[in-house]
């Protein structure tokens, strides 16, 4: 095999034995990093201390994209805080001993809004209305969220901007934070375009707010190998940020909130599958039959990601696969009847050599995979597994039971009764 064949060389993953996950868990199962995690955080620290923003920039990583407590551990110990959306999420996560939160619901209810306010936890609200009832109830603190693309996400639009600075004077009341959330896989030049609009909004509509929300959306490449090409580049966005905040006279107590999660999260995972037969070509192409499906992580297919693959030979050994190996170009199968139950888009180069003994591995599925398993075709979810910074390896979630998807059918039929 030569260097360029080697894609794994360089990777969190070729240190990790797959052999005895593979005995010992067996497949289809999501593996994590906890070092891959720590190097995400460190990153973006270290981007924004050599910014001189070190003290101003909190990092809050949404729960949604990646639902697994264990993983997420390590950022009890960086002072990182997590993103939350439900009050299950809330529930699951002080058990777990998570304490810093903040909390973008999108819209709901008097009632939850109100949970919240007692949880005492910053939370994004996403219309004039909902703030109107944090108001009436005197809430202790008042945040928004702001939707900049003036789209059908949840979040006051620009054109309420001013009505809501109104509502907030009548009520002797202000802004503590705003959170504008602008999509997501943004490039540099798009989310360096973004600041000047946020301050805009801040210094125009809520001069005395004591933070601003950047959201994420900063983008994460899943087409390339090489991890400083994948990841975001904070360095050039945090010497941005400061250059602008100091040109538009941003005061310097105003703290800077960010709630990435495809760069810290995608590339501390991978998804370990087995090949189940010799690579099949009929009229219509070739297929890698897996048992994997794209329930395991449906936004793949409907995103339409990219992620990158890797073969290994029965022994977890990679398969060389490049310019100079002898390759078919084939779909790859999941385990379903389904016509659309391939676990990516589009076919991927084959290497000469996968069998019915081989294993495939995608990449980057650390977010927007397992968390989004879903129950159609009846594919119970898979394992994980968590590799911690020593290299030992541990079981974080059980394999679904074959009958996951029946486990609320009652036996019998219960009558409804008043
Ligand atoms: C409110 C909010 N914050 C943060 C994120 C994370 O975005 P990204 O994965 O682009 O970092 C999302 C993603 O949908 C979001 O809705």
């Amino acid at each position: 095999m030569t260097a360029s064949d080697c894609k794994l060389t360089n990777s969190w993953i070729s240190k990790v034995d797959l052999q005895l996950i593979g005995q010992q868990v067996g497949t289809p199962v999501f593996i994590y990093s906890q070092e891959q995690i720590l190097k995400n955080i460190g990153r973006i620290k270290d981007a924004a201390d050599a910014a001189g923003l070190g003290s101003r920039v909190e990092l809050y990583v949404p729960f949604f994209p990646n639902s697994n407590p264990h993983v997420l551990k390590p950022f009890q110990e960086l002072g990182v805080g997590i993103l939350l959306q439900l009050p299950s999420e809330y529930r699951l996560l002080r058990k777990f001993g998570f304490d810093k939160f903040i909390v973008s619901p999108g819209h709901v209810s008097d009632e939850e809004i109100s949970f919240w306010d007692r949880a005492g936890h910053p939370t994004f609200l996403s219309s004039l209305d909902e703030i109107s009832h944090s108001l009436r109830t005197e809430a202790p603190s008042i945040s928004v969220r702001i939707d900049s693309l003036e789209s059908g996400k949840p979040g006051i639009k620009l054109s309420e901007l001013e009505s809501l600075a109104d509502l907030l004077a009548r009520h002797g009341r202000e802004l503590d934070c705003l959170e504008v959330y602008c999509g997501s896989g943004n490039s540099l030049d798009d989310m360096v375009a973004i600041i000047e609009k946020m301050f805009t909004i801040f210094q125009t509509h809520f001069p005395n707010a004591k933070s601003i929300n950047f959201a994420g959306g900063h983008g994460f490449v899943y087409e390339k190998w090489d991890e400083a090409e994948k990841h975001f580049d904070w360095g050039q966005y945090f010497q941005a940020l400061r250059e602008t905040a100091d040109r538009m006279g941003i005061p310097e107590h105003v703290a800077f909130l960010f709630e990435p999660a495809r760069d810290v999260l995608a590339d501390t995972g991978a998804l370990l599958l087995s090949v189940e037969r010799n690579v099949i070509t009929n009229s219509v192409g070739s297929l890698v039959v897996t048992d994997g499906s794209r329930m395991l992580m449906p936004s793949a297919q409907l995103r339409d990601r990219r992620h990158n693959v890797v073969f290994l030979d029965e022994d977890m050994r990679e398969i060389p696969s490049g310019y100079d190996t002898k390759s078919v170009q084939a779909a790859l199968r999941g385990r379903s009847i389904l016509r659309h139950d391939y676990i990516l888009p589009g076919e991927y180069p084959v290497p000469e050599g996968v069998d019915s003994r081989s294993h495939m591995l995608i990449l980057d599925v650390g977010a927007y995979c397992a968390t989004q398993h879903m129950e159609f075709l009846n594919i119970p979810p898979a394992a994980e597994v968590l590799v911690d910074t020593a290299g030992s390896t541990h079981l974080i979630t059980a394999r679904g039971d074959d009958l996951d998807k029946w486990r609320h059918l009652l036996d019998e039929q219960q009558p409804v009764k008043r």
